[in-house]
């Protein structure tokens, strides 16, 4: 399973991938065909991630690593969320406004934590 965490770049590719696929159904009005879609990439985000989590269990920094893995999960059920209430037409902006906060929270663990780029750190 090594070409999974060689480099982080196979998990970002899923989660920008799956985050265009968010912002094209969330503007579309037919959105059923690339909401499918998108939780195929749901299940890559997490694939992708769950390799580098394990990897990254070397590192001890277990806590950070526990966080960064609730926000990316967190992440995707906001989409999720948005795009269901969309579908039912109610409501969505507390969905939008919490999505926006976990992107912003998981892209700062994600680049802080030792895998990968880190510009924060
Ligand atoms: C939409 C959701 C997600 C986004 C936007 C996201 C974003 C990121 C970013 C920006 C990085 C840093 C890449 C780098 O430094 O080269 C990263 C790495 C990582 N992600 Fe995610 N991620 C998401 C979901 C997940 C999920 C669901 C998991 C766990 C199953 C996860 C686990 C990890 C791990 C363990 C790393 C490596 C951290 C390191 O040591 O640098 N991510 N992610």
């Amino acid at each position: 399973m090594d070409f999974l965490t060689s480099s982080t770049h196979l998990h970002i590719t899923t989660w920008v991938i799956a985050l265009v696929l968010f912002f094209v159904a969330a503007l579309a009005s037919k959105s059923k065909g690339i909401h499918m879609a998108l939780r195929l990439f749901y299940i890559l985000i997490i694939i992708t991630g769950g390799a580098l989590f394990i990897e990254g269990m070397d590192y001890n920094m277990g806590m950070d690593y526990g966080i960064k893995f609730i926000l990316g999960i967190l992440v995707i059920g906001m989409m999720e969320m948005v795009l269901v209430r969309k579908a039912k037409n109610k409501p969505t902006a507390v969905f939008w406004v919490l999505f926006a906060i976990f992107l912003f929270a998981v892209l700062f663990y994600g680049f802080k934590l030792p895998m990968g780029e880190n510009f924060l750190a």
